[in-house]
């Protein structure tokens, strides 16, 4: 199996000024970048998208490059979103629908947000129908921070890391194990869904 690094990007869903899953998605490509030469990280912001108000979808990718050339790179996606009425924001799906065959066959794992003591479970079953359409393998060892104003100081410090070390390390685990997993069977298994792939 190739041990090139894994290139797993870590994409911020939501652009709300006041926006408390910003502390994790900062958090959590810290805890990826501790694994040291394993895996390479980056941060997408929805908020950074200029999406334009009267187009959609994959038709205006090329306006993207640098996520339609990260997700071409890419052998796993983390998504942090936060949940919204029991969904994920709009514009999480906006930037998620630019694309689509550069998804294929790569691993997708979900921390979700809320402010209640649900951690956005229900945010992350929405989030499983649409990545299985978007061709993600999606995980199934989630982390999930309810309560999300309570976890973090202003500076964005986790203040019981204790609490999520193991949960992480299981999380991040797993997503390493598909990512690899499927970026063999891409490499060396022929399919019509890979022919636009490295
Ligand atoms: C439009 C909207 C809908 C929301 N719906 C829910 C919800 O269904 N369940 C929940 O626990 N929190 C809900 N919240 C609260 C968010 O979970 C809370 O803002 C949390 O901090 C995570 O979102 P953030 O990253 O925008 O801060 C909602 C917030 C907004 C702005």
């Amino acid at each position: 199996m190739s041990e090139k690094k894994l290139f797993i990007p870590v994409l911020l869903g939501t652009p709300r000024k006041h926006r408390e899953s910003g502390h994790v998605a900062r958090w959590l490509l810290g805890k990826i970048e501790e694994r040291g030469g394993e895996i390479e990280t980056q941060l997408f912001d929805v908020r950074d998208f200029n999406l334009p108000p009267d187009d959609y979808g994959m038709e205006i990718k090329d306006d993207f490059p640098e996520w339609r050339d990260a997700m071409t790179r890419a052998d796993g996606l983390v998504i942090v979103t936060p949940e919204y009425n029991h969904g994920y924001p709009g514009t999480l799906k906006s930037v998620l629908d630019l694309l689509l065959p550069e998804y294929i066959h790569k691993a997708v794992a979900f921390a979700a947000v809320s402010a209640q003591v649900w951690g956005g479970v229900r945010v992350i079953e929405a989030l499983v129908q649409t990545s299985r359409e978007l061709g993600f393998a999606v995980t199934f060892t989630d982390l999930n921070f309810p309560r999300v104003q309570t976890l973090f100081d202003d500076d964005g410090k986790l203040l019981d890391e204790k609490a999520y070390e193991s949960r992480t390390k299981a999380f991040l685990d797993e997503l390493v194990w598909m990512s690899k997993t499927l970026r063999w069977g891409r490499e060396n298994l022929p399919s019509k869904f890979h022919s636009s792939q490295k």
